[in-house]
């Protein structure tokens, strides 16, 4: 008999994530296709002119334009609301889009933001360089004294916005402090102030911030979402009222999603929690075996009991519902810039590429990638060496990524 007949509706948000990505609220009907169709077109025939003016009316079901909504598009939105736990979900062309869109639709000229120093450099310059063109101003707090952020939310602060863990040193914000401070700013302000989380690094299967009371949450959907390297998208998740928002702001700064992108990630969505319980165990062991090598100075994982933010990495990832600490780890070697040249550029099995969360172990060194063009005193603000390696750690066989970076560090070439 099938669910049709019996008039049986499951609950997604019944089911576990690892079922929600796969089927999402089983949208399509019944002997449709089990893989979407990937609607590539820029614009749709209307039925008569009326459709324009029902679109205008807010009427969700006429689509006019892909810029403003797509029905691949829609699908992977409503896949990510259920993934990501949120009311509703904007999908746009990246992860840069996403940050840009959430926060000036958050903010205006005249008013400010309070963040963490430590952030993804292309956040961090957006901050630097693009804010301020908008007359709004940005005050960085200390995330390890919590105390910190009181003095700086003041009148005009709208949003406080944090990574965690940051890319790439890997630090942690305490979630339930953080909200618990800006919530005592707002009744003393009477204004709403949004908190906003860049999950990228943790996904939604580690972390989830949304139980902490944070308002909006990003992640770059090019990393862990998509996870296969091939893809380029951003999603913002948060209330119904704060997407249309967001979504007002993405259409007029044009950074809309690819249907084909859409497709892809709907796609990846289906070995989401496979391949992101393969990068936590394989993250974990390469941890371990790093901390015991003599050419490596420093491990910088949040699943290691040496890591200074463990205690509160336990409590809101794994303590939380979370499935680990992710496939991030950062090494520094002995030996500064020179050595971590040499070490990228001798490994065999993982990849010397930008980007981070695909099936591949790839390395970068932040001060070549995301950390270019920073000053020495914002590298040091930012907690950002020389000799730094930041690993995305795959889902190979962890026998041969050991022995990758282990033959790596002996180098002497
Ligand atoms: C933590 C974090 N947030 C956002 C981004 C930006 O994402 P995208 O490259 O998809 O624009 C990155 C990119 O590396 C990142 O690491």
């Amino acid at each position: 008999m099938s669910k049709r007949s019996t008039g049986r509706r499951v609950d997604p948000r019944s089911m576990s994530v690892a079922t929600r990505a796969i089927h999402g609220a089983q949208l399509y009907p019944h002997k449709a296709p089990v893989a979407p169709p990937i609607v590539q077109t820029s614009t749709y025939r209307f039925e008569n002119s009326g459709d324009a003016l029902r679109y205008a009316q807010g009427d969700p079901d006429v689509y006019v334009y892909t810029r403003y909504h797509n029905p691949t598009v829609r699908a992977a939105e409503e896949r990510l609301a259920l993934v990501l736990e949120s009311e509703q979900t904007l999908l746009v062309a990246s992860g840069m889009a996403a940050i840009s869109s959430a926060v000036l639709s958050g903010v205006r000229s005249g008013e400010s933001l309070v963040s963490t120093p430590a952030l993804y450099g292309g956040t961090y310059r957006f901050f630097r360089d693009i804010l301020p063109r908008h007359a709004i101003r940005v005050r960085y707090t200390d995330p390890r004294r919590p105390a910190a952020l009181d003095g700086l939310i003041d009148a005009t602060t709208r949003i406080v916005y944090c990574e965690t863990p940051t890319n790439p040193t890997l630090g942690i914000v305490d979630m339930e402090a953080l909200v618990d401070s800006v919530r005592k700013a707002e009744r003393r302000f009477r204004r709403k102030i949004l908190i906003m989380i860049d999950n990228t690094f943790a996904t939604s299967l580690n972390q989830h911030p949304f139980r902490f009371g944070v308002d909006v949450v990003i992640e770059s959907a090019t990393k862990y979402l998509g996870g296969h390297s091939d893809l380029i998208g951003g999603v913002i998740a948060g209330s119904r009222e704060f997407i249309a928002g967001a979504h007002t702001q993405m259409k007029y700064y044009g950074g809309c999603a690819d249907p084909f992108a859409a497709f892809l990630l709907l796609r990846s969505l289906k070995t989401f929690e496979l391949r992101v319980r393969r990068q936590n165990e394989n993250a974990l062991a390469l941890a371990v075996w790093l901390e015991l090598d003599k050419h490596v100075a420093r491990v910088l994982y949040p699943g290691l009991p040496s890591h200074p933010g463990f205690e509160i990495a336990r409590r809101q990832m794994v303590g939380a519902g979370g499935l680990g600490y992710g496939g991030m780890v950062t090494i520094e070697v002995k030996g500064g810039l020179r050595k971590a040249v040499r070490v990228a550029d001798a490994l065999r099995v993982a990849v010397n590429a930008m980007s981070l969360g695909g099936t591949e172990t790839l390395v970068s060194i932040p001060v070549y990638s995301s950390h270019v063009h920073m000053s020495a005193s914002e590298l040091r603000r930012h907690g950002v060496t020389p000799g730094m390696i930041r690993i995305s750690v795959g889902v190979e066989g962890i026998d041969d990524i050991l022995r990758d970076f282990t033959e790596a560090l002996a180098t002497d070439r």
